[in-house]
């Protein structure tokens, strides 16, 4: 049986978020709502999720050193990572040593941590389908692999980066020179290590969020929500959907390879416990045929989208999985996310428009709180529920385009 304790007294149940931005900050709501003490750490000040937890603190997470000594001083019963760049070997012998509980578990976590850990995982170990592909650690490395085994066009990304950065598409051997600089420039921990992949001529593509929650008996039950269709423009996503259509053949390719990759990394290290949590899967469909992208062992940017569309949306399903309570993945109704950009690089920007987009029927926004705006920033979201999810991404594009953020000062109105 889960016990939760009291917040801010000697038996809290105390939760760690590593990194706290927006997926973060809806995962502390979730968790206060539920009456855990909440500490969320960011590599810089008010970040979006330190604004709703009951500590903050700001510290470098990938410093192994660091991190250690706050969990030490926190002592959280629970670590969840909430970006890629931290010290995962330390949480994992944390783990071992039966310090802390990792979420979903700390090899979930360091094998998610670059592209390579995860391809290899899902592809030479559990054999699933994928795009074909070669890691290389120079410039020749990558002409040879394109030449010899992966063909043009094929797509290049630093094996560590989010959000498309440093990710280039080839489509003539005229742009590998500077698709490999582009990867050296945008990756986060540059180790001069790229993964090009052949270029999956995909339909559409889905992020299969997929749930590891404890039943009545104490087993793990995997569920899953309705699939969501995104749209990715230079490889980060602009716009989500639930429910993407399917044909009931990719649907059932979609859940197996969903289940497979779970159940491998919600497994725990001998004699520890299995990893709870959602999971965000990316898929490529094309006909009846899918191949497995990446994995996010935590909740998914294009999931914002349950916000408004499921009675437990994915950063609940995170908080209850975790904390060993049941989940229900029902959609509540189809709806659609637009993202908001920064669109002007400063700091302390402010926002014109909100009651704008809020007039646009059946429509919400969050506006994540973030100190410093950039033109490529993800500021916001606005989301939009109708019984047609085509109605429903017009209207949260619409209320997306009415919030005008810009440089503070002033106010016009
Ligand atoms: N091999 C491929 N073939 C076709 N499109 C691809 C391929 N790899 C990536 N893409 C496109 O680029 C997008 C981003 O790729 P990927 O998810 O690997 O990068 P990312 O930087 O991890 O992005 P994010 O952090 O936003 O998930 C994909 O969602 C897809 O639209
Ligand atoms: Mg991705």
């Amino acid at each position: 049986m889960t016990t939760i304790g009291t917040p801010l007294s000697p038996r809290a149940t105390k939760v760690m978020l590593l990194g706290s931005g927006e997926l973060g900050k809806e995962v502390l709501i979730a968790l206060q709502r539920l009456g855990v003490e909440t500490i969320a750490v960011d590599r810089y000040a008010n970040a979006p999720g330190q604004q709703v937890a009951h500590r903050a603190h700001t510290i470098t997470m990938s410093d192994a050193a660091q991190l250690q000594s706050l969990i030490e001083r926190e002592k959280p019963d629970l670590v969840v990572p909430e970006i890629e760049a931290i010290a995962t070997d330390m949480l994992q012998a944390l783990e071992t040593a039966g310090v802390v509980r990792v979420v979903p578990t700390a090899r979930a976590t360091r094998l998610t941590m670059d592209r390579e850990g995860i391809r290899r995982l899902a592809a030479e170990t559990l054999g699933l389908p994928t795009s074909p592909y070669v890691f290389c650690d120079s410039l020749e490395a990558l002409q040879i692999a394109i030449d010899s085994k992966i063909g043009y066009p094929c797509v290049v990304k630093p094996v560590m980066s989010s959000s498309g950065k440093g990710q280039s598409k080839i489509v003539l051997p005229r742009d590998v020179g500077a698709a490999w600089d582009e990867a050296m420039a945008g990756g986060r921990v540059s180790h001069g290590r790229v993964i090009v992949e052949g270029f999956v001529d995909f339909e559409y593509e889905i992020t299969l969020l997929t749930v590891r929650a404890l039943g009545a008996e104490g087993q793990v039950e995997t569920h899953f929500c309705d699939p969501i269709g995104h749209l990715q423009v230079s490889g980060d996503y602009v716009e989500s959907w639930q429910p993407q259509p399917m044909r009931a053949a990719a649907l059932q390719k979609s859940r197996e390879i969903a289940r497979a990759v779970t159940d491998n990394l919600g497994t725990g290290a001998d004699g520890q416990p299995a990893g709870l949590g959602l999971f965000g899967v990316e898929l490529f469909v094309k006909g009846d045929e899918v191949w497995f992208s990446e994995v996010s062992p935590r909740p998914h940017d294009t999931g914002m989208v349950t916000l408004c569309t499921q009675w437990q949306n994915e950063f609940e399903l995170h908080a209850r999985a975790i904390l060993g309570l049941p989940v229900n993945t029902a959609l509540k109704s189809p709806g659609a996310s637009a993202v908001i950009y920064g669109g002007v690089d400063a700091a302390g920007i402010v926002f014109d428009g909100v009651a704008e987009a809020l007039r646009v029927p059946n429509t919400d926004i969050r506006l994540f709180g973030k100190p410093e705006s950039f033109v490529k920033r993800r500021m916001g979201v606005a989301l939009a529920f109708d019984a047609d999810v085509d109605v429903a991404r017009a209207q949260a594009r619409l209320a997306a385009s009415k919030v005008r953020p810009r440089a503070g000062g002033a106010a016009d109105d």
